[in-house]
C-alpha cells in the first residue's frame, strides 16, 4: 500500500511511543487490517483480546460499541476510537428504557443482549452474546424462554438451532445485512454453479436458508481457510472478502457484498490522528459500566 506508506510508518512509531495496540474488526479495509492492526478478528475475539492486552492504550479500529466493550473490560486503560461517529444501526435500534419495558412485560425471562448495543443497554441485560456464541450463551442459561435483542434476524437464525427454547426478540436490524435477498444468492449461484455461499447470521433467515454455511465473520474466515473452496461468496460486508482474499490467493471471491458506512469511517489518517492527539477517548458512566461489564464477563465465561 505505497500510497499509505507515510501514515503506516507514523502509526507504527506512535504505537511504540504510546505503548498502544490496535484491535481491528474483520470489516476494516485491507490497508488497516494487513498493516497496522495488532489483533484482528470478529466481535468476540476483539472482546477476548481486549482482556489479554498489557498495552496502555487500545485503539479500536471498528465501531463505537466495540470500543465501549474494550473500555468496559479495561476501565483503567485509555481506549480510543478514531471516529466517534462510527455507530451501528443495531445499537441505535434499542434503548435501556426499551429493555426495562420488555422485562416488565416478560417478568423473570432472562435477557440476552447482542454486543452490538450501547453500554446502557448491556447494563440492563443478564448476559451478552455475539454472532459467534449466541447458541452457546442461550444454552448456558438452561431455560425454555429467553429474550434475545436487538437483532431480530440473529435471534431467528439462532432460534432454529435451539428448537426447545422460545425466543422473544426485538425489531432491530443491521443495515448492511438486512439488504441481502434470497434472489441475490440465487443469482450468484446461476452465474457460478460451483460457488460456496457463506452468510452472516445478521442476514434474514430466508437468505441464510439459501447459503451453505452461516457464521460470524471469524466463522466465515475459518471456513475458507479450512476448506479452501475454489470459489466463494461471503454474504456480508465487502472488506471481509478483501481481507480473506489476501490470505488465500487461490480462492476466487465473488459478490454480493454491501459496505458498512460506519466501519468505513475508520481510515489510516484518522488512526494516526487518534494516536497523535489521544482522541476520541471512550468514557462510560461508572454506574452503568459496572452492570454492563458483568453482562460481558458472563458471556466471556461461556466456553
Ligand atoms: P462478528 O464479527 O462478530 O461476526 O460481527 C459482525 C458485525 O456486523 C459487527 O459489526
Ligand atoms: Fe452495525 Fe451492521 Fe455495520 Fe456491523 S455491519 S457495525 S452490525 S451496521
Amino acid at each position: 500500500w505505497p500510497v499509505f506508506a507515510g501514515d503506516i510508518e507514523a502509526i507504527l512509531a506512535l504505537k511504540r511511543e504510546h505503548n498502544a495496540v490496535i484491535l481491528a474488526h474483520n470489516y476494516q479495509t485491507p490497508e488497516i487490517f494487513h498493516t497496522v492492526a495488532d489483533i484482528v478478528g470478529d466481535s468476540l475475539a476483539l472482546a477476548r483480546e481486549a482482556v489479554n492486552t498489557d498495552a496502555d492504550v487500545i485503539v479500536l479500529a471498528g465501531v463505537h460499541f466495540m470500543a465501549e466493550t474494550a473500555k468496559l473490560l479495561n476501565p483503567n486503560k485509555t481506549v480510543l476510537i478514531p471516529d466517534a461517529e462510527a455507530g451501528c444501526s443495531l445499537a441505535e435500534s434499542i434503548t435501556a428504557e426499551d429493555v426495562r419495558q420488555l422485562r416488565a412485560r416478560y417478568p423473570g425471562v432472562p435477557v440476552v443482549t447482542y454486543v452490538n448495543t450501547s453500554a446502557a443497554v448491556k447494563a440492563e441485560s443478564d448476559i451478552c452474546c455475539t454472532s459467534g456464541n449466541a447458541k452457546k450463551v442461550i444454552e448456558s442459561l438452561g431455560v425454555n424462554r429467553v429474550i434475545v435483542l436487538p437483532d431480530e434476524f440473529l435471534a431467528q437464525n439462532t432460534a432454529a438451532q435451539v428448537p426447545n427454547v422460545e425466543i422473544i426478540t426485538w425489531a432491530g436490524h443491521c443495515e448492511v445485512h438486512e439488504r441481502f435477498t434470497p434472489e441475490d444468492i440465487r443469482a450468484v449461484r446461476e452465474s457460478y454453479p460451483d460457488v460456496v455461499v457463506l452468510a452472516h447470521p445478521e442476514a434474514p433467515p430466508e437468505v441464510v436458508a439459501e447459503a451453505d454455511f452461516a457464521g460470524s465473520t471469524a466463522g466465515m474466515a475459518d471456513y475458507v481457510g479450512e476448506k479452501r473452496p475454489a470459489r466463494v461468496a461471503l454474504v456480508t460486508e465487502c472488506s471481509m472478502s478483501d481481507n480473506v482474499a489476501a490470505l488465500y490467493p487461490e480462492v476466487e471471491f465473488v459478490r454480493p457484498c454491501n459496505l458498512c458506512p460506519h466501519m468505513k469511517r475508520i481510515t489510516l489518517p484518522k488512526i494516526r490522528q487518534a494516536l497523535e492527539q489521544r482522541r476520541h477517548e471512550v468514557t462510560i458512566d461508572p454506574a452503568v459500566a459496572e452492570r454492563a461489564r458483568l453482562a460481558v464477563e458472563r458471556m466471556l465465561a461461556v466456553r
